[in-house]
């Protein structure tokens, strides 16, 4: 104790001779020196060379050196903004999840938007599903809901998804995205299909965030006190409507502020106006999940004719005070759950479950969890220890569990729920597939404006292709969702823009 006591004082003192010593608008190093001079380095004579005890000069470029940390190999351009979710009732029957306990309760939240495939600066204006990552700062620890503003997705199976991200990504030889690539990877993959068509509309370029539903895409599983279980989709509705733009104004925007989104954003939020989302819940009991003709925990499949129910608002409402601590070094990870909530069998799921953990360990390091934007409100008790960057909450020598020294100990009520499984170890695809009729279902549901705008995106693209085989097995995965939509997108491929236009009018 006095050791330590000396210390304080110590550490007292030396805050104190600098705090009267020197002015709190000096400029210091890293170690907290004053800098005598920060315009000039230091050179031997008028003529000589900088010299390497040039601490300040050194320092300086050092850190500069070091600013960047890696992007995220996906979905590297976003824009967070901090908020709250307010529950709209006691939904304790279906989930012990924290922020649904009671009707009014508010749990404070993060959201990061984001593109998907081009890199941190690039234009906002490119089609791409759009990232909605919520982070719930709950009182049982932080749930993050890591959706999209597409409620299905490309594929169904985790093993797959560094294929497709590479065929999207710029290719490896010119730099540029191109789409002879992705199209050749996706008319592999018939699942796509749905994604495809629903990325090719105009909510392929949002007008803006605001105005963009949100997704969970995949069924997770509610879990009430009582162990019971039902399978659950998460579906935000924004209130301020959604609007996407349509191919001339996208050249538009582009040509004017390439930054729409995050300058709406900021400019909305910043004068007060604050946008809010509904969320809704779609449930099934597990007994439910083979009455389907597809299967509901592939997440290329929305679940159609099953009811939603509101159980909440999310208002956003503060934007970050630093872009870089804030935004850039937020993690969110599927695996980030709170007793109530647990993955689905959902195999693209699972391969989420791992990946953004990982992902997050090279990109922010072993303690990515003690920075503030990721810390949890609750404390933290284990004995994860050390590792670069560590902030350290171990201030015990008993660094394990169990002992007798230490009361702390796992609480057996949230233990995984117990599930029934049978089968064989096996590689197998699923079955009941059905590649092709919610894509059907989602062209039809389209006004005659938004179908002309699709085709005519999707025969841009598909127009560049080179390679007949492909164009003709992309072209026949959509007349198969629907023959209308096939015919006159095999029409505009062709260069026959007639259609098109006759019927946008
Ligand atoms: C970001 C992997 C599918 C939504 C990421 C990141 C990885 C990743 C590695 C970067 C994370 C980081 O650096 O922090 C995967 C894999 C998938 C998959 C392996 C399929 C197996 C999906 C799906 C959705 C989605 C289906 C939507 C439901 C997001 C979002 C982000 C993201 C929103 C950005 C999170 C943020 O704002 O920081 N994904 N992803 N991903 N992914 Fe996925």
């Amino acid at each position: 104790h006095l050791t330590k006591s000396l210390l304080i004082i110590s550490m007292g003192l030396t805050l104190n001779v600098q705090a009267q010593t020197l002015p709190t608008n000096t400029l210091t190093r890293d170690n907290g020196a004053p800098v005598g001079d920060n315009q000039n380095s230091t050179t031997a004579g008028s003529n000589g060379s900088v010299l390497l005890q040039d601490v300040q000069l050194i320092q300086k470029l050092q850190r500069f050196a070091r600013e960047r940390i890696p992007e995220r190999v996906v979905h590297a351009r976003g824009t967070g903004v901090h908020g709250e979710f307010v529950s709209s009732g006691d939904f304790s029957n279906l989930t012990q999840a924290a922020p649904f306990a009671q009707k009014g309760k508010v749990t404070p939240v993060f959201v990061r938007f984001s593109t998907v495939i081009h890199s941190k600066g690039s234009p906002e204006t490119l089609r791409d599903p759009r990232g909605f990552a919520t982070k719930f700062y709950s009182d049982q620890g932080n749930w993050d809901l890591v959706g999209n503003n597409l409620p299905v997705f490309f594929i169904r199976d985790a093993i797959k998804f560094p294929d497709m991200v590479h065929s999207l990504k710029p290719s490896p030889v010119t730099n540029m995205q191109d789409p002879n690539r992705f199209f050749d990877f996706f008319s592999h993959e018939a699942g796509s299909t749905h994604m495809l068509t629903q990325v090719y509309s105009n909510l392929g370029v949002p007008a803006s965030y605001r105005e963009m539903d949100g997704f969970g895409v995949h069924a997770y599983k509610f879990v009430n006190r009582d162990n019971q279980v039902k399978y659950v989709k998460f579906n935000w509705k924004s209130l301020q409507g959604v609007k996407g733009l349509r191919p001339d104004e996208v050249v538009k925007v582009q040509g004017q502020n390439f930054n729409h989104l995050t300058d709406d954003l900021y400019s909305e939020i910043n004068k007060g106006n604050y946008p809010k989302w509904d969320l809704y819940v779609q449930l099934l009991d597990p007994t439910e999940l083979n009455k389907f003709d597809y299967n509901p925990l592939d997440a290329t499949k929305v679940w159609l004719d099953v009811p939603e129910q509101k159980v909440g608002t999310m208002t956003l409402n503060r934007m970050p005070a630093n872009f870089f601590q804030e935004t850039e070094q937020a993690a969110f990870a599927p695996s980030n759950l709170i007793p109530g909530i647990e993955p689905s069998e959902d195999r693209l799921l699972q391969g989420r479950m791992f990946s953004y953990a990982d992902t997050q360990l090279y990109r922010l390091g072993a303690n990515l969890s003690q920075l503030p934007i990721n810390k949890p409100l609750v404390a933290v008790a284990n004995h994860n220890q050390e590792g670069a960057g560590n902030m350290g909450h171990t201030q015990s020598d008993v660094n394990y569990q169990p002992s007798v020294h230490l009361a702390l100990a796992e609480d057996n009520r949230y233990r995984a729920v117990t599930t029934a499984l049978t089968g064989t170890v096996q590689q197998t695809a699923i079955s009941k597939q059905d590649n092709f009729s919610q894509a059907g279902v989602f062209y039809r549901s389209l006004s005659k404006q938004d179908r002309a705008d699709l085709i005519t995106n999707l025969a841009g693209d598909l127009g560049k292709v080179n390679d007949t085989n492909v164009k003709h097995q992309m072209l026949s995965h959509f007349y198969r969702a629907d023959p209308e939509f096939g015919e006159r997108l095999t029409k505009a491929v062709k260069g026959d823009l007639a259609d098109v236009k006759q019927r946008s009018i």
